[in-house]
């Protein structure tokens, strides 16, 4: 069949070669290309002192917060009393907390996936995954205490000196698969999003206690496989509710590639005019995030589920559980049937918020397309078949925008 995309389509042992550690050889060029800072890091003085450094024009306040890896932290602890324009968002992306609601359902019991309610338990997955794309999980493996260490760890973390923090700048970074930065691509953004982060991308626990920063590297591996645990289990559900059936090698190129990321949003003087994140779907298969109390994460009601379309509902922090939302990879998989939910992040004027995802995805050389079950069954496929890599050149490639990454492998 001309259009059997499927996953299944490829053979082992080709998956088998991209779940080493030299499928990063592709991927190192996207993070370096990236992010512009090739030239060494030179730490200013006027970050050191409590004085607000004077930004005499935008360059001078990207220089500061993005390349010399101030960060936005670095921005707040200069003592700026509002907002730098280069922040300012469009009056269309601002986000008002008064005109929305928080979603009300309620988090599922995965400890029932292995009990007399499996089934139950199943539909429950499925169904928020076709509507809308995000649900909260207890009972999920993951234990309560090191949840807790987590969000220390990320509040450690981001206090360090900045000069600490810069240390895992692209470009200087002890490994390509770990990157500390501010915002989503700040150089393709007219607006820069209230956030750093640093990101660590799985390759072996060798290279994380080597490589990962002391500050979270335990914490943030243990939590990366116990989460990755839980993936498989509703994946393999979900992909079941398909009617596909996948052998643990296939299963392994969907999920092959784990990375788990540590986002700090300082509190913010003028929240009404930035966002902590803007519009976006996550480009893998399921994300699993770990919030903290402050909340502010916001997803968008998929408009042809619901008749209240475009509507926002945020994700309410419910303590020990954790949010965890269906990714492009999953939507093209599913042909359309999973949600691969539109999200935002607002920030708050009060406290500093920390936020811990962890992201699963198909190896980068993976080709994922609609399955070739479900494109029988639909009688059509509405998305190509498209290599990750490139999918994940596109993605990071360019400014958040709502769902519009998806458009590179839809078929119209
Ligand atoms: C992300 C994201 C949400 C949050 O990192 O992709 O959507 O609450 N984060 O931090
Ligand atoms: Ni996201």
């Amino acid at each position: 069949m001309s259009f059997s995309l499927s996953i299944s389509t490829v053979p082992t042992t080709q998956i088998k070669v991209h779940i080493g550690t030299s499928l990063w050889h592709q991927k190192i060029p996207i993070f370096t290309e990236l992010f512009h800072l090739q030239k060494p890091l030179v730490y200013k003085k006027t970050s050191l002192n409590h004085m607000a450094p004077s930004f005499n024009s935008s360059s001078s306040l990207y220089d500061f917060v993005v390349r010399d890896g101030n960060g936005v932290k670095g921005l707040v602890d200069s003592g700026v009393s509002e907002v730098p324009e280069r922040y300012i968002q469009a009056p269309r992306e601002r986000m008002n907390e008064h005109d929305t609601r928080a979603c009300d359902a309620p988090p599922i019991d995965l400890s029932k996936l292995n009990g007399p309610e499996h089934e139950k338990v199943v539909d429950e997955i499925a169904r928020a995954a076709e509507t809308l794309g995000f649900f909260q999980v207890v009972n999920h493996g993951v234990p309560l205490e090191l949840l807790e260490d987590l969000k220390d760890a990320a509040h450690t973390f981001f206090s360090l000196p900045p000069e600490m923090k810069a240390r895992y700048c692209s470009g200087v970074s002890p490994s390509p698969r770990v990157k500390y930065g501010t915002s989503f691509v700040p150089e393709k953004e007219k607006a820069l999003e209230w956030k750093d982060y640093i990101s660590m991308t799985y390759s072996s626990d060798e290279e994380a206690l080597q490589c990962w920063p002391n500050q979270c590297k335990e914490v943030a591996l243990e939590y990366l496989k116990l989460s990755t645990k839980m993936v498989r289990g509703i994946v393999e559900a979900l992909i079941r509710k398909l009617g596909v059936r996948m052998d643990d090698s296939k299963m392994e190129g969907l999920l092959g590639m784990k990375m788990v990321n540590m986002n700090y949003y300082p509190a913010c003087p003028n929240p009404e005019l930035t966002v902590g994140v803007g519009r976006h779907s996550d480009m893998g298969a399921i994300t699993v995030l770990l919030q903290d109390g402050i909340g502010g994460l916001y997803v968008k009601v998929d408009e042809q589920n619901d008749a209240d379309k475009g509507e926002w509902l945020e994700i309410p922090p419910i303590p020990g559980a954790l949010v965890i939302n269906v990714g492009d990879t999953l939507q093209i998989l599913s042909n359309g049937k999973y949600k691969s939910a539109e999200h935002r992040v607002r920030t708050t004027s009060t406290q500093s918020r920390v936020s811990v995802p962890v992201f699963t995805m198909p190896v980068a050389t993976e080709r994922i397309g609609p399955l070739a079950e479900v494109v029988e069954k639909d009688g059509l496929a509405r998305y190509r078949e498209v290599v990750l890599q490139d999918y994940m050149n596109n993605f990071f490639g360019n400014a958040h925008a709502g769902k519009k990454s998806l458009d590179f492998a839809r078929i119209n």
